[in-house]
């Protein structure tokens, strides 16, 4: 199998900025908010989301499509031609009804959802505070920044009424990289290992047992009622892609970050705060390697973190690390914080 390495990944990791000031909370403004009804059909979900940024999100698709090599694009129609048989309900309508919406091809759908798995360059934080309360933060960095920021939506997936789960999202995009399942966990996944090989991953759809990390967040959120068997989903389900998985529940001690494998976790790091471990900082490089010095956002968020100090902890002050110099950079789409165990305190910034 020849192995293609997808370029512009590794473009993020050089493009690190020169913020010298940490921006005011008013900084950056909170996504369009939607309710995605589960109770109608899966086709016809998406469609108020969609219609609204058509053009953005066929803009997108364009640009991702000039980026993956031509070689894949007959894999992608396969899969897309077949979509039932490579993707499961309900994301299989969910995907056909999107390119019904955007009068497009269902392979450009399911080329974004692949893209958008692999080329995410991010900071999660999961921490405790002094109260045992368990917080979540993250940064979403991407390439064309700009027009993701233009795309992104915060997403109420309700069920009689009531908001099952919730996520900030890209219109266009039925995965999840940003998640809370309200008084149970919160989760967020960053890339793992750049250049990953789009190749390997389509290789991997065809594989009935493989699942994309993003559907897999999107299963945990809808199916798990726990931080503890949501842990053991994302850690031990087969994924195309490799990826590190934060997550943060309501109880004290429960915050990980999974090192995942194809197939089950390299490591599980939990947090423990009676032994000094009150936070996690995660970004795209193994934790218990030292990150390259050309993008190292962990240490500067690990300050940030110290210097806050535990018994200090707000939307505002997590919002505040957040906003520290590389930690939030150039390609930084949006800033979210949340708090399973009070979900009404999710927010998100879309960042200037
Ligand atoms: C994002 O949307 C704004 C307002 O509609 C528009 O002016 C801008 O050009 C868009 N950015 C991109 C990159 O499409
Ligand atoms: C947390 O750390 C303490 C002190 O090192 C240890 O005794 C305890 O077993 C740890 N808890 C967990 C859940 O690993
Ligand atoms: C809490 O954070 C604020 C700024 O966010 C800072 O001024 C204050 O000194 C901090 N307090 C403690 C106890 O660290």
């Amino acid at each position: 199998m020849s192995r293609i390495n997808i370029v512009f990944i590794c473009i993020s990791a050089f493009v690190l900025v020169i913020q010298s000031e940490v921006n005011c909370i008013s900084s950056g403004r909170t996504p369009q908010k939607y309710i995605v009804n589960l109770d109608i059909p899966a086709e016809k979900r998406w469609s108020h989301v969609v219609s609204e940024h058509r053009d953005f999100v066929l803009t997108v698709h364009k640009i991702m499509k000039s980026m993956v090599p031509k070689e894949i694009f007959p894999l992608v129609e396969f899969i897309a031609a077949e979509i039932n048989n490579f993707i499961e309900q309900p994301y299989a309508d969910e995907m056909k009804g999107i390119a019904k919406t955007l009068d497009c091809n269902v392979g450009d759908v399911v080329l974004a959802t692949l893209i958008y798995d692999i080329a995410s360059y991010c900071t999660s934080i999961v921490t405790q505070d002094s109260y045992g309360q368990i917080w979540h933060a993250r940064n979403l960095d991407y390439s064309f920044t700009d027009l993701l920021k233009n795309i992104t939506v915060e997403v109420d997936f309700q069920s009689n009424g009531k908001t099952q789960y919730s996520a900030v999202t890209f219109a266009g995009y039925v995965g999840i990289m940003t998640g809370q399942r309200p008084h149970a966990f919160t989760v967020t996944v960053n890339e793992r290992d750049d250049g990953t090989l789009l190749w390997n991953i389509l290789i991997d759809l065809l594989d009935k047992n493989a699942v994309s990390v993003s559907l897999l967040i999107r299963n945990a959120l809808a199916y798990d009622h726990d931080f503890t068997s949501a842990v053991k989903r994302l850690s031990y389900t087969t994924t195309g892609a490799e990826a590190y998985i934060i997550v943060g529940g309501i109880k004290p001690g429960e915050g990980a970050v999974i090192t995942k494998g194809h197939f089950k976790p390299d490591d599980v790091w939990m947090l423990n705060a009676t032994d000094g471990q009150w936070f996690l900082v995660q970004t795209n490089y193994d934790h218990w390697k030292p990150p390259p010095p050309d993008d190292n956002r962990r240490s500067p968020a690990t300050r940030a973190m110290n210097s806050m100090g535990s018994s200090n902890i707000t939307v505002e002050s997590l919002f505040h690390v957040m906003s520290t110099r590389k930690v939030l950079n150039e390609q930084t789409v949006h800033t979210t914080v949340m708090s399973a165990g009070k979900p009404a305190l999710m927010r998100t910034w879309i960042r200037r």
